[in-house]
């Protein structure tokens, strides 16, 4: 796993030490049942911003939630995090799919589909950081591999989602963005390229389909505490060093804050997107970050 510049901050942030779905409740007022009944696909899962978030959809009375991921064993894996869906009171189902694939994607929303009749929400989390390189040194290779996941991959939820949710009028999609996606990050032009990608297809999807009822926006996270983040800052330091001057001015950890969120702290914004009270919402592209990219 490479170097992302929102992730390339010191790793410093510290673990409340209570369970996901106990955080997560607290930051949305006690566990509320905001998106009751729904059916629910969350693509990247298995580990980080995508579990926390399948997790809470199932806090906050979700009937199902469908975890779509890669990855098919260990810790940070879809299996798992099925198993934390069902514990938090909603039924589950883990699909292994690439979302740089489409028909591993169409398989995916159609395994989704005929196991629980239909599909209310999504959550495209799947993404890879890629490694860092100025551009002058970057591989074709590895742009394609970020492309191909990062924004190619959301499109392609996107697509299939979508025709799952219009013959029901209704739907909400929210895309994992970054940061990256409205700020310069050196040393991360895919990424950065992808992730501003994403900001303009959520607009142009949110705009081809309010008509038809559906709602799609965006979130752009700063840095998050996540197996991404980490496995970032331990395989690359040097990267993390230089990103973190080119892309870190205005940081939280220079400023002598600690600005690193944590995944429930995303997953909240997502879940209140997909829920009626942001039932007006719609193309938006919502930064969650802490105040770090704020001018
Ligand atoms: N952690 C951060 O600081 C941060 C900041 C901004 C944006 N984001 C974005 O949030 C999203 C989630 O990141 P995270 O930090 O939770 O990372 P993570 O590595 O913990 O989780 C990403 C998940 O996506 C899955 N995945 C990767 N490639 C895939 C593919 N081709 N098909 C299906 N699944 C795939 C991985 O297996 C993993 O489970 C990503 O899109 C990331 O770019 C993260």
């Amino acid at each position: 796993m490479g170097m992302d510049g929102w992730c390339a901050l010191p790793y410093r942030a510290r673990m409340l030490g209570t369970d996901t779905a106990a955080r997560s409740a607290s930051l949305t007022g006690g566990g509320g049942r905001r998106v009751g009944g729904k059916i629910v696909v969350v693509t990247g899962g298995g580990s980080g911003i995508g579990r926390a978030t399948a997790e809470l959809f199932a806090a906050e009375g979700a009937a199902a939630v469908v975890v779509v991921d890669v990855a098919d064993t260990g810790e940070n894996s879809g299996p798992q995090t099925v198993e934390l869906v069902r514990k938090a009171g909603a039924r589950a189902l883990f699909v292994r799919a690439d979302v740089s694939v489409e028909a591993q994607v169409q398989a995916a929303i159609g395994a989704a589909l005929a196991e629980f009749g239909r599909l209310d929400a999504a959550v495209n989390c799947a993404g890879v950081a890629g490694s860092g390189a100025k551009i002058a040194d970057m591989e074709l290779q590895e742009w394609n591999r970020v492309v191909s996941i990062d924004l190619t991959g959301t499109f392609l939820s996107l697509k299939h989602e979508i025709r799952a949710m219009l013959p029901n009028h209704a739907g909400t999609i929210v895309n994992i963005a970054s940061a990256a996606g409205l700020v310069p990050v050196p040393y991360l032009s895919p990424y950065c390229s992808a992730k501003h990608g994403v900001l303009g297809l959520t607009k142009t999807a949110a705009k081809e389909y309010r008509k038809s009822g559906l709602r799609i926006n965006a979130i752009c996270p700063g840095v998050v505490d996540t197996p991404m983040i980490r496995a970032s800052a331990a395989e690359r330091p040097e990267v993390a060093k230089q990103s973190q001057a080119a892309a870190g001015a205005q940081s939280g950890a220079e400023s002598g804050g600690s600005f690193i969120g944590r995944p429930e702290q995303i997953a909240a914004a997502a879940v209140w997107l997909c829920s009626p009270a942001a039932s007006f919402v719609n193309g938006e592209s919502m930064v969650v970050d802490g105040g770090t990219v704020t001018r």
